[in-house]
Parts: C-alpha cells; sequence; structure tokens
C-alpha cells in the first residue's frame, strides 16, 4: 500500500490490512512466546530470517508487525520496531547508534528519562555528550566536532514545549554525516513528520498519544529499512520487547489517533488562549500561541500544536501545590497523551530523579505545572482550571 497517498484516518484504519488475520475484523492477539514450523526446513528460515514475524516474541510478533505497518505508514517510514516502553525504544535507538569515543549532541531540555540516558549511562560506556542550550541549527553546528555521530533531539520537549527546527537542524547533521534521532510523543504523527524534514529516526513513547488511553505502556522507533535492521541485534540483546496485548491495545488506540489529536490541539490551544490571560499565571508554554518564542517554526513544522502545555503560576512551589489541590476533572498524575486531562506539578514529579539544580538547569520552575488536555469538553475543563487557579 504507498501510505503517502492516503490520508491519516485512512491509513490508521487500513494500513495493516494485508497482515493479520483475513476473517477478523479486529485483529487476534498472538500471545505466545514461540512460533512452531511446519517443517524442518522452515524452522531454518524462520530461525535465520532478521525480524522474522514469527519466530520467538522477543524478536518480533505478529501483532508488533502490525503496530509498525500502521505507524511507519503514518510517519512515511520504510520500517519501525515495536518496545516495552519509550524508554526502551529511545534507548536501543542510541545505544545501537554509538560506541565508545563517539560524541553526541543533545539539548539541555529533553524529557528526564532521556536525559538520564544521557548524562549517567552513555559517558559510562565512553560516549562523551554535549548539551546545547538552544536547540538552533547553529548550536548543533558549533557543539559538533569529528567524532560526533549522533544529534537526540526532542520537539516539542517535555515539559517546556521547546520547538527545534528538524529541517535546518537535519541540514547541518547531513552535511556533516551524522545521525539524528527526534523523540516525536509530543508531535505525534499527525501533527509533524520528521523523516520528511531529513530526520533519520523518529521515536514516540506509544504509551501516550499512540495508544492515547492511557491503558498500555509502549514505545517504538522509525526510519529507513537499514537503520531498523541496524538497531535490531542491539534490541534482542537489550530485551526491551512490546508483549503482544500491548501492542495490540497500541493497534487500537491507533485507529483513533488522528479524531483524538484534532480535538487534542483544538482543546489544548483554547484552554492556552485561556490560561495566557490569566492574572494567576506567569507563563504560559504552548508552541500554538504566538507569544512562544518559536511559534513561526512550529507553525510551518507542525500541522497542529499538540494537546501539551505548561504553564508557571506566580507564586511559585506554593501556588503549583494549591493548584494540584483543587482541580476536581482533571486528574493529577504523571503521564500524558490520554483521552482524559491530567496536570503534573514537575518540580513534584521529578523531585526524585532531579536535583533543585538539575531542575533549575533545565528551566523547569517550581510554580511549573504541566496540563495533557484531553478530549473533554473544552469548556469543562477550563471551568476546572479556572475553579482551582481561584
Ligand atoms: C517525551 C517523552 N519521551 C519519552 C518518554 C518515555 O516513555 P515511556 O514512559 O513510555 O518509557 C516520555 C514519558 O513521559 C516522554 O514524555
Amino acid at each position: 500500500m504507498n501510505g503517502r497517498e492516503l490520508s491519516p484516518e485512512t491509513l490508521a484504519l487500513h494500513a495493516d490490512a494485508e497482515l493479520g488475520d483475513a476473517r477478523s475484523v479486529a485483529p487476534p492477539i498472538f500471545e505466545t512466546s514461540t512460533f512452531k514450523a511446519q517443517s524442518a526446513g522452515e524452522f531454518v528460515e524462520m530461525a535465520t530470517v532478521p525480524r522474522h514475524p514469527a519466530f520467538y516474541t522477543r524478536y518480533n510478533n505478529p501483532n508488533h508487525v502490525q503496530v509498525v505497518a500502521v505507524v511507519a505508514a503514518l510517519e512515511g517510514a520504510e520500517s519501525g520496531m515495536l518496545f516495552s516502553s519509550g524508554m526502551a525504544a529511545i534507548s536501543t535507538a542510541v545505544l545501537a547508534s554509538v560506541r565508545a569515543g563517539d560524541h553526541v549532541v543533545a539539548p539541555r531540555q529533553v524529557y528526564p528519562g532521556t536525559a538520564h540516558l544521557l548524562e549517567d549511562v552513555l559517558p559510562r560506556f565512553g560516549v562523551e555528550v554535549a548539551r546545547v542550550e538552544r536547540p538552533d541549527a547553529a548550536a548543533f553546528d558549533a557543539a559538533s566536532i569529528d567524532r560526533t555521530k549522533l544529534y537526540v533531539l526532542e520537539t516539542p520537549s517535555n515539559p517546556l514545549l521547546e520547538i527545534t527546527d528538524l529541517r535546518a537542524v537535519a541540514g547541518v547533521a547531513r552535511s556533516r554525516g551524522i545521525r539524528t534521532i527526534v523523540d516525536s510523543t509530543l508531535g505525534t504523527p499527525i501533527n509533524q513528520q520528521p523523516l520528511a524534514l531529513g530526520i533519520d529516526v523518529v521515536m514516540h513513547s506509544a504509551t501516550k498519544y499512540l495508544g492515547g488511553h492511557s491503558d498500555v505502556i509502549a514505545g517504538i522507533v522509525l526510519g529507513s529499512r537499514a537503520l531498523i535492521d541496524s538497531f535490531w541485534h542491539t534490541s534482542i540483546v537489550l530485551g526491551g520487547t512490546s508483549g503482544p496485548i500491548e501492542a495490540w491495545l497500541i493497534l487500537r488506540g491507533l485507529r483513533t489517533l488522528a479524531l483524538r489529536v484534532e480535538r487534542h490541539n483544538r482543546n489544548a490551544q483554547m484552554l492556552a488562549e485561556f490560561l495566557a490571560q490569566h492574572r494567576a499565571v506567569e507563563r504560559v508554554h504552548y508552541p500554538g500561541l504566538q507569544t512562544h518564542p518559536q511559534h513561526e517554526i512550529a507553525r510551518r513544522q507542525m500541522r497542529g500544536y499538540g494537546g501539551v502545555l505548561s504553564f508557571t503560576l506566580r507564586g511559585g512551589y506554593a501556588s503549583a501545590e494549591a493548584f494540584m489541590g483543587k482541580v476536581k476533572r482533571v486528574a493529577r498524575a504523571a503521564s500524558l497523551g490520554g483521552v482524559e486531562s491530567l496536570a503534573a506539578h514537575a518540580a513534584s514529579m521529578w523531585a526524585g530523579s532531579l536535583s533543585e539544580a538539575q531542575m533549575s538547569e533545565r528551566g523547569i520552575d517550581p510554580g511549573l505545572v504541566r496540563l495533557s488536555v484531553g478530549i473533554d469538553a473544552i469548556e469543562d475543563v477550563i471551568d476546572d482550571v479556572g475553579r482551582a487557579l481561584g
């Protein structure tokens, strides 16, 4: 199926049509660790064909193949691999891309799990990581050296919604022969397609919008067949494979991705505008606002601005805690990208893993609240948030 000619709504329903079971409308779940060969010859084939879809589930599984077919079609990717979490996906892709002595460049602002990978794990294996304060092409260029092999990007970033100009950074990377990996979790394949802008590898925490219902943890990596094949050996060693049921849940979520994202985009834009004029709020971070420092880049490279925003309350930590104590319909919960609205006080959420100094270095203000705006009627979310702001 030529994925690029169909709309995302159609691809989400049909890109895996030739896979799965011919008779069942909803796909069966291949809840099996291993698969039977019909002959000795077939066993040899199953064991030796890389990423065989039905040999041993740590290697691949028919439910993984269906998810990958759909997300690859949405991203315009040749191939992909499903993982047990977003962190398994990005760790595997990064570890498969570097070796001792290599140099990596990444922005200061990335999801804290990715920051730990860059700051704590890679240096232990002799990989040096440089961080840029602003994720623009000139900063990446200036931070690159002969040994630079990889740029790790995240746009929009979590939790400050920083935007990276993917075309510009990919241009610098290509001219220097550097691989690029972008975490596009907050962007979703509906709002942006990094591969079309010259990025080599796109990654998602499928836990978020792809699954969309806060009931599953998974991750996915997509790119050219050659690159994804080259990640496979690291993947089966690290073993961060997705369970078949989790894959099935992601596929079910994907069917409605386009519809959900359309509503998330609209709701978050309305809430951001409401917060931007509220006197209890010092600053709103949302790429759909004209006041966002990279709004023009976002407008160029995104079709919608996504369902996540964050805002800093006047009065710092105490005000954020008070806000969190008063929300009713918006749940106090980590994570994002589900159908329901969730609020998280950043300084509390990451208190266990980041010191105050690390938070301030990353621009995480004590009064910062992140909101994942669901598909609720936005008037009801605004009522709840407005009441909690007092
Ligand atoms: C932007 C981003 N990347 C990666 C992850 C990690 O994903 P997971 O929790 O599925 O491992 C998260 C989780 O919050 C995230 O927000």
